[in-house]
């Protein structure tokens, strides 16, 4: 049994665009799977399909930082062999978790951060581009333009946008029983430049083992300072459920911060859940290239 979960964040729109482009991604990831019975393969794919797609905050039609520039982070992680890489404050490039797949398997490193990473990009052959969409940048402007008047900012905390969109993520789980997680953002909106989230933080917004994989959204300062994703990593190794495991983090890591978020997590038996405490979060459950439906809990 194959098991692809496949979020676009809290606070996105669940309109049919959004849910579309999210089955779009389980497809790809589980075309992938068959084609190659690859799970880094399978995430990777997914991930590169939601950062080609503008409506979703990764890759093309990332959120601009403050001084007017994407900068990505993104990261993998295997729960069979527990390597992990990420690249994180990446200027200008679009698909940051093939970057840091490229960490992994091509350098000795686990991170690359800033310049470094950009280049790193550059010389393996990703093109530079500077991943703005028009309605993204209207929005930096009308953000810039109400700052000057010192008046207040009504976008999303998350996104930047009045239309809602955030980071992507994924988990999956093969037909050998192994696990797999991916994770993408172009971050938060007006953040300082070289600002990293909870995306490319091992156990932080991200976590993949032999027992689970899961993968956070929110507020990213919240989840890194909590380890979120290794709670969850070690609540369901302490014999708690996904879904129990996934409400209970988001409910801790709320209480130990005020900020708010979401998650989605697989155990190694194919038990899918999410858990978010926002006003919205799409996911995608795929069982076996099915999509099939799947309760998402709103604490
Ligand atoms: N959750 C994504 C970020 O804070 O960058």
């Amino acid at each position: 049994m194959s098991v692809i979960l496949v979020h676009g964040s809290v606070e996105t729109s669940t309109a049919p665009p959004y849910i579309a482009g999210l089955e779009q991604a389980a497809r790809k990831g589980f075309e992938q799977l068959l084609a190659t019975g690859n799970r880094l393969d399978a995430v990777e794919a997914m991930m590169v399909e939601l950062e080609n797609n503008p409506l979703f905050n990764a890759g093309l039609g990332s959120v601009l930082n403050r001084d007017g520039y994407v900068q990505t982070d993104g990261a993998i992680m295997d729960g069979v062999t527990g390597k992990f890489a990420a690249v994180a404050a990446m200027k200008n490039i679009r698909h940051a978790v093939s970057v840091a797949r490229k960490v992994m398997e091509c350098t000795p490193h686990v991170v690359l951060a800033g310049e470094g990473a950009t280049l790193f990009a550059k010389e393996q052959g990703f093109a530079e581009e500077d991943c703005i969409t028009e309605e993204q940048y209207r929005s930096w402007q009308t953000a810039m333009a109400l700052l000057a008047e010192g008046k207040e900012l009504n976008f999303s905390a998350f996104t930047g946008l009045k239309k809602e969109t955030d980071t992507v993520g994924c988990v999956l789980l093969d037909d050998e029983g192994h696990l797999a997680a991916a994770s993408s953002t172009g971050g938060s909106f007006l953040k300082l430049p070289g600002r990293v989230g909870d995306t490319p933080f091992i156990g932080g917004g991200i976590f993949a083992s032999s027992d689970c994989a899961v993968v956070c959204t929110g507020r990213g300062e919240a989840f890194i300072q909590t380890l979120t994703a290794k709670f969850v990593q070690d609540s369901i190794a302490g014999g708690q459920s996904p879904m129990e495991a996934a409400r209970l983090a988001i409910e801790r890591m709320t209480r130990l911060t005020g900020e708010y978020g979401g998650l989605i997590v697989i155990d190694k038996h194919g038990q899918a859940a999410a858990a978010h405490n926002c006003s919205s979060f799409p996911v995608v459950l795929m069982i076996n290239g099915v999509v099939t439906p799947f309760e998402i809990v709103q604490l």
